[in-house]
């Protein structure tokens, strides 16, 4: 992470390494500061733009060294697209792109010219995301005998006329979301043999004191006493204890509304009996992608000393064949007293899921519920890596949470979940089965885990195609983990919290 990042007034100084001039393509007249720069360089950028050298498509970066007695000693041109088509998720990318080529040289400092190109666009919501894409795009990950030493860079000026305060606010929410981001890519990509359910409530717990979060772990003793069947079954062909983690925000401000967040905690998802071919079977690793979630933004909200209050659910366990195993043809008699026939045991998220909502709805009343899952591969053929599924029973809280996206560019899509998807999760002998055909699966997976949310407001998002980078990811995500769902879950909640009458 960058060690400081500031605003200032608009004025380039030559102390910065770099300046970084944003531009939109099809640029012909350099203006503000950005028309100061090029004077101080003898129209030395002017001569790039004219020359088609650098045509600014979103993400493009050039560095140019500058050199004049009262210019800057480099100046990095750095591509917006096309004017009109600025969105969050663009921001954020362009934010990655210009980090990445400021360290690739080895830069330490740098000020970002906001005068210009961005003078009619909504500044703060572009700083905001700008920030999070070059904080994110510096993340790294490793296990080495030797890590690489993280080399931060050390100060990013932004340089505005306008109102400092403001981007001084928004660029300290940017970096507790991109802090957030990390810490939920660091748990996706630990290993399953360092991150144990275990381990996954202990961090909880961490985490939770570092933030005065109220944090309760329930063991498989009082499972068995509190009869949460689904999640006790999934975790009996593993080793590792299942543990069900419970974070309260705000806990005694019972005044303020109430969003639980229940997040998928499987910390390594083989299957089970229904064992997954070895394939990408290590990428299971990340199986507990909610879970990071829903730990890491009721984290940040507290941070942030967001006006809500939020309580985090995980269910984690590890799911494993072994001769105590599920088996399919199993049934399964959940927390809700409902029985379940277990088609395939590799299913089984939608299982542990059903008990959290059960102990959500037992013990909270929340205005919505929202679960953050790695849940079905279908998702990722319907919808890609970019963008979540998203299926509930609120479209009010569903429409919130759509927009919630578009704002924190991460965006998510909606798909149709009716009666008809209802109905094919009725068991033949047993209140429900946990498999219902490969068509629509992606909504018959959350058609399931919505009989267990009754008519309390609930929404499910499917992050089984966004939680993890196979390659072809934006800049500012490395390979492995993307901690997506913190920024959007985060926004939802500030959206949510500003809509509340006080
Ligand atoms: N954890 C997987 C879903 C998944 C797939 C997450 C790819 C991330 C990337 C889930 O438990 C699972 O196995 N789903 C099955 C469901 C099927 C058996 C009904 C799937 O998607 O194939
Ligand atoms: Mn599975
Ligand atoms: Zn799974």
């Amino acid at each position: 992470m960058t060690r400081n990042i500031t605003v200032k007034p608009d004025s380039i100084t030559t102390k910065d390494d770099v300046v970084i001039l944003p531009l939109f393509s099809k640029t012909r007249k350099l203006q503000g500061s950005a028309a100061a720069l090029n004077r101080s360089c003898k129209s030395l950028i002017s001569h790039y733009l004219d020359k088609g050298m650098f045509s600014a498509e979103t993400g493009e970066t050039l560095l140019v060294g500058l050199r004049f007695p009262k210019s800057p000693s480099h100046v990095l041109l750095l591509g917006l697209g096309e004017r009109g088509k600025l969105d969050a998720e663009t921001a954020a990318s362009v934010g990655g792109a210009a980090s990445k080529a400021l360290s690739r040289n080895k830069f330490k400092s740098a000020a970002l010219i906001t005068d210009h190109a961005l003078a009619g666009e909504d500044l703060p919501r572009f700083v905001r995301s700008f920030v999070k894409g070059f904080e994110l795009a510096q993340y790294s990950y490793s296990l080495k005998k030797k890590p690489p030493k993280p080399a931060p860079f050390s100060r990013l000026t932004v340089l505005t006329d306008g109102d400092r305060g403001q981007l001084t606010d928004v660029i300290r929410r940017a970096r507790v979301t991109a802090q957030g981001a990390a810490h939920a890519r660091d748990m996706v990509n630990t290993p399953a043999n360092i991150l144990t359910p275990v381990e996954l409530a202990k961090r909880a717990r961490a985490i939770s004191k570092e933030h005065a979060i109220a944090c309760r772990v329930i063991g498989p003793a009082e499972m068995k006493k509190e009869k949460m069947g689904a999640i006790l079954d999934v975790a009996e062909g593993s080793r590792e204890e299942p543990r069900l983690i419970v974070m309260e925000y705000n806990k005694a401000q019972k005044e303020l509304p109430l969003v639980c967040l229940v997040g998928k905690g499987v910390t390594f998802d083989s299957g089970g009996i229904s064992l997954k071919q070895w394939n990408g079977m290590h990428e299971m690793k990340g199986d507990m992608g909610g879970a990071a979630v829903v730990i890491n933004t009721i984290a940040a909200a507290a941070s942030l000393e967001l006006p809500v209050r939020v309580t985090a659910v995980v269910p984690a366990v590890e799911n494993m064949p072994d001769g105590t195993a599920l088996k399919p043809g199993d049934v399964v008699t959940t927390y809700s007293g409902e029985t379940i026939e277990v088609l395939t045991t590799d299913a089984e998220g939608r299982l542990i899921l059903a008990d959290a909502l059960t102990y959500v709805r037992k013990n909270f009343k929340p205005a919505v519920t929202i679960d953050f899952a790695t849940l079905t591969g279908a998702v990722l053929i319907a919808l890609g890596t970019r963008i979540a599924g998203v299926m509930g029973n609120t479209q009010p809280e569903i429409d919130r949470l759509l927009a919630a996206g578009a704002k924190a560019g991460e965006p998510a899509w909606q798909l149709p979940l009716d009666d008809h998807f209802y109905k094919s999760v009725k068991g033949d002998f047993t209140d429900y089965k946990n498999y219902s055909g490969r068509d629509g699966s992606t909504i018959t997976a959350a058609a399931f885990i919505g009989k267990f949310a009754g008519d309390a407001p609930w929404i499910h998002v499917d992050i089984a195609g966004t939680f993890w980078n196979w390659g072809n990811g934006t800049s500012y995500q490395t390979k492995g983990a993307t901690g997506y769902g913190v920024d959007l879950a985060l926004q939802f909640l500030e959206d949510f919290a500003a809509s509340q009458p006080s």
